[in-house]
């Protein structure tokens, strides 16, 4: 029987096994303290166990705060509605990254050393149009990942301060080449050069539906729309890809390598992938007629792989503040390519159904940042399949972040977690004509 009984200390005692045992409390800013059972093991012979780290904080760290009773999201303090409605994706990224607002000078150098920075090699440009066309686009932007760092050697010190930052404005330079390289080539079209004269958000556009050699404009409102889904995505404390990023960087991995595992943790559909999973539900939900109540009925019965995708968030119990601002920008995106989207009235009504139904409110199921994203990327122009490394992309500087903050914290140990074994007990190797 185990017992534990907080003390105005910050420490807390446990009883465990009829032994009384004492361990510090990790005081939170904002957000749950923390107790430090690092040497319970020693103490006690006994491990702690958390299936999918629900109740384990694997850092202290200063980047983004989370309250998911109350659905808010802060960058470095900043709520995120002010950074999406006032600030741009690379003064959002130089905040997760540095731990200040940059000033104008600090806000000018850092984007034009960005924008430098957006060439790539041309063998990586061959390197990029040799994947098949059908390979998913995720597999090819974690491969070219971990290929970036071969071509930058000069970037890949974990522990040289210039190294670092050069790799960071590496990354975030050429992941948005990446991105755009990753949609042309999917299509067979010609892999274009950045243009330094634009910002970079305008250039990526630019570069992804641009015709060679034609005049391209991009639309004001898809450029405002882009920018502020980047700064949405940009980071979210520890998830499965931060903490992929972070566990692979404890291992001296070095940053490509980390971020490369980062985009291969996001794919997965219970991540990142959602946003993907969303379009393939509505269109699905639209190929039989439109009507929702049949789709909510088989999700209800926890029918085997059906979800209502886009909704649910293992820390939000209350709207994510980001789906709220998403949601808004869909109808603005949409009024001003005087589009219509016969899938956004589907959203709203499945929105509808499941904010009174009480299968979703009893489990605090809302809608999160996936669920009305594809609608306004399908709307740019951007395949289904496009709309994770979209993810990537703004979820680069987060990642950036973590892994550098990770670098520096002095308590960074290998993650290594433990098991609690349940296989057989010992027993002798029986050749096989015997078996
Ligand atoms: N549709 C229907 N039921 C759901 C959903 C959903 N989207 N999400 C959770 N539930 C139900 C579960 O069946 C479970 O029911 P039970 O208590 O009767 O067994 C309960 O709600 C709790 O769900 P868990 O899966 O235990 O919650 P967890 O925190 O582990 O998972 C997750 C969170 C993975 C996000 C989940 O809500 C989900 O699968 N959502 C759909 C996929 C999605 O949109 N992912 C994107 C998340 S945001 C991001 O990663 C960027």
């Amino acid at each position: 029987m185990t017992d534990v009984a907080a003390t105005p200390t910050q420490t807390v005692r446990l009883s465990v096994r009829d032994r009384e045992l004492e361990y510090p409390v990790v005081p939170a800013v904002e957000g749950n303290d923390g107790i430090v059972v690092a040497s319970l093991l020693k103490d006690t012979g006994m491990v702690t166990v958390d299936p999918g780290f629900t109740n384990t904080a694997s850092c202290e760290s200063k980047i983004t705060y989370i309250d998911g009773d109350e659905g808010v999201l802060r960058y470095r303090g900043y709520p995120i509605r002010q950074l999406a409605e006032g600030s741009t994706f690379l003064e959002t990224s130089y905040l997760l990254i540095h731990g200040e607002l940059p000033s104008k000078e600090e806000r000018v150098a850092f984007a034009e050393r960005v924008n430098r920075h957006g060439l790539v090699h041309e063998d990586f440009r061959t390197f990029m149009g040799t994947f098949p066309r059908h390979a998913h686009p995720m597999a090819v932007m974690a491969s070219a990942m971990n290929a970036l760092g071969t071509f930058y050697p000069e970037s890949l010190s974990i522990s040289d301060e210039e190294a670092i930052e050069l790799a960071t404005v590496l990354i975030l330079a050429k992941t948005r080449t990446i991105t755009s390289y990753v949609h042309r080539a999917r299509r067979g079209e010609p892999l274009l050069y950045p243009d330094y004269s634009r910002g970079y958000v305008e250039d990526f556009l630019r570069m992804t539906f641009a015709e060679p050699y034609a005049q391209y404009e991009a639309n004001p409102a898809v450029v405002a729309a882009m920018e502020k889904l980047l700064i949405l995505h940009a980071d979210h404390e520890q998830n499965c890809s931060t903490s992929t990023v972070r566990i692979v960087g404890s291992s001296n991995a070095n940053i490509y390598a980390s971020m490369a595992a980062g985009v291969n943790a996001l794919g997965g559909p219970l991540h990142g992938g959602a946003n993907e999973a969303v379009l393939v539900m509505l269109d699905e939900i639209l190929a039989n007629g439109g009507d929702a109540t049949d789709f909510m009925k088989r999700v209800k019965n926890k029918e085997p792989g059906v979800r209502l995708m886009g909704f649910g968030h293992r820390v939000y119990k209350n709207y994510d503040p980001r789906a709220a601002i998403v949601k808004e920008s869909a109808h603005e995106v949409l009024e001003s390519l005087g589009a219509s989207d016969p899938r956004l009235e589907i959203a709203m009504g499945l929105e509808e159904i499941a904010l009174a139904d009480d299968y979703f409110i009893s489990r605090k199921l809302y809608p999160n940042v996936d669920f009305y994203t594809g609608l306004i990327y399908k709307a740019m122009g951007f395949d289904t399949a496009m709309f994770t490394p979209l993810f990537a992309l703004g979820r680069m500087p987060g990642w950036i972040a973590q892994w550098r903050e990770m670098r520096k914290d002095p308590q960074t140990k290998i993650g290594r977690p433990r098991q609690i074994y349940t296989g057989s007990p010992k027993r002798d190797y029986v050749p096989v004509d015997e078996r």
